[in-house]
């Protein structure tokens, strides 16, 4: 993964200049952003979470928030960036949104391991 410095480069200037890590902001950043925090509706490292259930039409239906530690970053900063159904809008900067991308991939190198070499 060659962007993973890419994302992290700015994060570092972050934490030179307020003495935590990278990580400590990120995970800041993602439990206390702007507004309700971004672990109620997608669980505390992004694998997504069941908000409520509830009744329509006679039909127990649950409203999700989807598993967001599985996409490219392209379409994680389109959808911060725009209007999502259910989704707060949180007017993020390029930087805080690349905070978030890098705490939600934390684990990845460690997950590569078990997975096949390509
Ligand atoms: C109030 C609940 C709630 C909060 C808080 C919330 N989200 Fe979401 N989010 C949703 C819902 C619901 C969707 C699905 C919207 C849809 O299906 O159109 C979503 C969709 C997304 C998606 C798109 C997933 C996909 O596969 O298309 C991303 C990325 C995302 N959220 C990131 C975040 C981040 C980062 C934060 C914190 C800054 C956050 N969300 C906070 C409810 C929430």
């Amino acid at each position: 993964m060659k962007y993973i410095f890419f994302l992290m480069t700015p994060l570092l200037l972050v934490a030179a200049s307020t003495f935590i890590t990278p990580m400590e902001y990120a995970s800041q950043l993602y439990k206390n952003p702007r507004g309700i925090g971004c672990q109620s509706c997608h669980g505390d490292n992004g694998e997504g979470k069941i908000i409520a259930n509830y009744v329509h039409k006679d039909k127990k239906k649950s409203f999700i928030g989807p598993q967001i530690n599985n996409i490219a970053f392209s379409e994680f900063y389109r959808v911060l960036n725009k209007r999502k159904r259910g989704m707060p809008r949180y007017f993020l900067t390029t930087q805080e949104i690349k905070a978030l991308y890098f705490y939600l991939h934390k684990n990845d190198k460690k997950k590569k391991k078990h997975v096949k070499k390509n």
